[in-house]
């Protein structure tokens, strides 16, 4: 398939404005504290990157990759670390940076492993929303968009480990 037949949904204008807002709403929650964001690998690496440089906060920084149980693309509706974050979060503010909820699986149960660490709070920044796709209930604290259920790509999201590099976020038609 060829870039061009993808339609762009969000330009890179779009997306810098609304990261701006968004990194703009999360320093004045986070006003006085030092935030740990960890993002969500693969997909959240060019959002993270994007929004920590917006932030008027010190944070630091750490990744986590999560895999469903079971095989293929079904999601079984549990998740297991598939690498962790380096960083003790005992009584600390985390922030969970990811690109896309969708079904709501992954990030509901993210959220529930780090809780049992006992981090001072938890919140989650999400860049896409596709509430429609929900299979449990799972609300993002923060998100860039919210978008019908299309398959996107592009700012980091894949479609089997392609088109991560767009600098937009693209509509995926024609697949299989
Ligand atoms: P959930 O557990 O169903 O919410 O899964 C979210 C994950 O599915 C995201 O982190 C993405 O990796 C992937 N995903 C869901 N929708 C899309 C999409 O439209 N494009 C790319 N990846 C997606
Ligand atoms: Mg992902």
């Amino acid at each position: 398939m060829k870039n061009g037949e993808m339609e762009v949904l969000f330009s890179r204008e779009m997306i810098d404005r609304r990261v701006r807002e968004l990194a703009d709403r999360i320093s004045l929650e986070y006003e006085g504290t030092e935030p740990l964001v960890v993002g969500v690998l693969k997909g959240a690496f060019v959002f993270m990157a994007d929004l920590v440089r917006h932030l008027h906060v010190p944070c630091g920084i750490d990744f986590i990759r999560v895999a469903s149980y079971g095989s293929g693309s079904t999601s079984s509706g549990k998740v297991r670390i598939g690498k962790d974050i380096e960083t003790p979060i005992s009584g600390r503010d985390v922030l969970i940076v990811e690109d896309i909820v969708d079904t709501g699986l992954t990030l509901s149960s993210l959220v529930k492993i780090l809780r049992e660490r006992h981090p001072a709070s938890i919140r989650v920044c999400a860049f896409l929303d596709k509430r429609e796709r929900r299979q449990v209930p799972f609300e993002a604290d923060y998100v860039g968009f919210s978008i019908p259920d299309h398959f996107v790509v592009g700012y980091g999201l894949d479609f089997n480990e392609k088109f991560r590099f767009f600098p937009d976020v693209r509509v995926l038609k024609n697949i299989i």
